[in-house]
């Protein structure tokens, strides 16, 4: 079997892929052709699974069911005279991999499907086995999809459909008949249409990232007291977060980034006892950062960039230097205290004036950008105060190169006087 070569796509789903992906591929990698001859073995596997199997390119020459062979491309039970399948994963498909009726007609045992980096066209699965599985999964695979076509796939506890453009109204339309649902991941996929309003109140797990949703966040998704991941991330939503958002009791990670949110960080997400990742990114977000954000124990990852905050950063050094990952520039009109806050943290962002206003930037080049007006100052004595408070790039080599003329100046002076002293004598 030809390994078909990963075209680039995301980043995020290429290390998806390799983190899961390397022992499968690298078990298909040294197959028969699929035109090999009739396997030598007595398979276990039901021959018409068996068969199927082989129409789809994967390595029958060894029993399929034994543990050994496939690992974690195939499972199956343990059901006599012939073994059945529960789970078939399919990576790194060949260019000529078709699925066929008949076949997909065969593997109604299947509970687990997996197409990982296999463009091949998608058909209609048989009704036997769109009721039979629970869990399916499709990264850069199957070229297209619609939602009335993953709609049949009713009984599923897990959807993960990711970098495959999916043509659908909207979410709803996949997931109005799945009664089961538990884990959803519909990225990168191009999805148009409305956050659905009622969602299943089992889900740990909602995963819209990098879609084409618009709207508001309803508020009634905060009625998911088991969600821990909330992403919705790279959409166009707009309007307030929910105030009701700290119901989300079972909350751990929460991404609203890259969409365009606007109004205050809600009081409520104060009650969410455990929450690790806060990702709130470049939206329109304005108000004061809430200070009980420095409560949360758990936290490792606070990125609030790209926003319209203002005011003073309520977080002192030990809280920032907990977190794994702070970020906080590109907010105009925020600033940190110069005396509780160590300019060598590198927020990026003004130290405060008395009143708590970011310190304005001297005679300016550009208004907006900190930074680049910072180093602009014409007055070096002026500027030394904000420099030691800068965290900026170019700014300090602006000093050392003052700092470095200022020297020279007096080593050559003194030399010049000592010579000229010498001279005159
Ligand atoms: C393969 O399956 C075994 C047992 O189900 C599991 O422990 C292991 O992590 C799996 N490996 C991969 C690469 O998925
Ligand atoms: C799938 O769900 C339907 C209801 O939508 C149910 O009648 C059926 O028994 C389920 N099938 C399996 C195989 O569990
Ligand atoms: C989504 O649309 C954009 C622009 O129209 C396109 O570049 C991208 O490839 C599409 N994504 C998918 C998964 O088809
Ligand atoms: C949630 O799960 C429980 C038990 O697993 C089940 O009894 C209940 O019907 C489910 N609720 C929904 C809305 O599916
Ligand atoms: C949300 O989704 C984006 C894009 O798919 C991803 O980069 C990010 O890590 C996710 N964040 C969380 C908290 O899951
Ligand atoms: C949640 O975010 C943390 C920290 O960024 C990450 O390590 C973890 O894998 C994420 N968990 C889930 C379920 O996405
Ligand atoms: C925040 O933005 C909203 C809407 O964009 C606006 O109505 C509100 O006055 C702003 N609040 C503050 C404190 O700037
Ligand atoms: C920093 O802030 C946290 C939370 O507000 C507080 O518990 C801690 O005592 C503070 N640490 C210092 C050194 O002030
Ligand atoms: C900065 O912190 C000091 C010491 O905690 C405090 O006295 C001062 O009022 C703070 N300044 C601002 C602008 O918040």
């Amino acid at each position: 079997m030809k390994l078909k070569k990963p075209s680039p796509f995301p980043c995020l789903l290429f290390l998806f892929l390799f983190s899961i992906a390397p022992s499968v591929s690298a078990t298909l990698s040294p197959t028969s052709a699929p035109t090999a001859s009739p396997s030598p073995f007595s398979s276990t596997l039901d021959p018409k699974q068996l068969r199927a199997l082989q129409s789809l390119h994967i390595p029958t020459s060894r029993d399929p069911c034994s543990p050994s062979s496939l690992h974690n491309v195939t499972h199956c039970d343990s059901s006599a005279p012939f073994r059945h399948l529960l789970s078939l994963r399919l990576v790194n498909c060949a260019d000529d991999v078709a699925l066929s009726f008949t076949a997909l007609k065969s593997l109604y045992t299947l509970q687990s499907l997996q197409f990982l980096n296999c463009p091949i066209s998608p058909i209609r699965f048989p009704s036997d086995l769109a009721t039979s599985l629970r869990s399916f999964t499709c990264i850069r695979s199957l070229r297209k999809l619609t939602g009335v076509w993953l709609s049949r796939l009713r009984n599923l506890t897990d959807l993960t459909v990711s970098g495959v453009p999916i043509t659908a109204s909207g979410p709803y339309v996949i997931l109005g008949h799945m009664k089961s649902i538990r884990t959803l991941t519909i990225s990168h996929a191009n999805l148009t249409g409305f956050v659905p309003k009622h969602l299943n109140l089992n889900l740990t797990h909602v995963d819209f990232s990098g879609n084409k949703l618009r709207g508001k966040i309803p508020s009634s998704i905060t009625s998911l007291e088991n969600l821990q991941t909330l992403n919705l991330s790279l959409n166009s939503l707009n309007g307030e977060i929910p105030t009701s958002i700290g119901d989300l009791i079972s909350l751990q990670n929460l991404s609203l980034a890259s969409n365009s949110l606007s109004g205050p960080i809600p009081e409520s997400l104060s009650a969410v006892p455990g929450i690790i990742h806060i990702d709130l990114g470049s939206n329109q977000l304005n108000g004061t950062i809430p200070r009980f954000i420095s409560e949360m124990k758990r936290l490792k990852y606070l990125n609030l960039e790209n926003n319209q905050f203002r005011g003073v950063i309520p977080f002192n050094e030990s809280f920032i230097k907990r977190l794994e990952v702070f970020k906080i520039q590109g907010n105009g009109n925020l600033c940190y205290n110069h005396s509780t806050l160590s300019s060598k943290l590198k927020l990026g962002i003004a130290p405060c004036d008395k009143h708590g206003l970011p310190i304005p930037p001297p005679p300016a080049r550009d208004d907006d950008d900190y930074s680049v007006a910072d180093d602009s100052g014409s007055d070096y004595e002026e500027n030394h105060f904000s420099h030691e408070e800068d965290n900026h790039q170019h700014g300090p080599n602006k000093v050392v190169l003052g700092v470095a003329i200022g020297l020279s100046s007096l080593v050559f002076i003194i030399v010049f006087s000592v010579l000229l002293s010498k001279c005159c004598r």
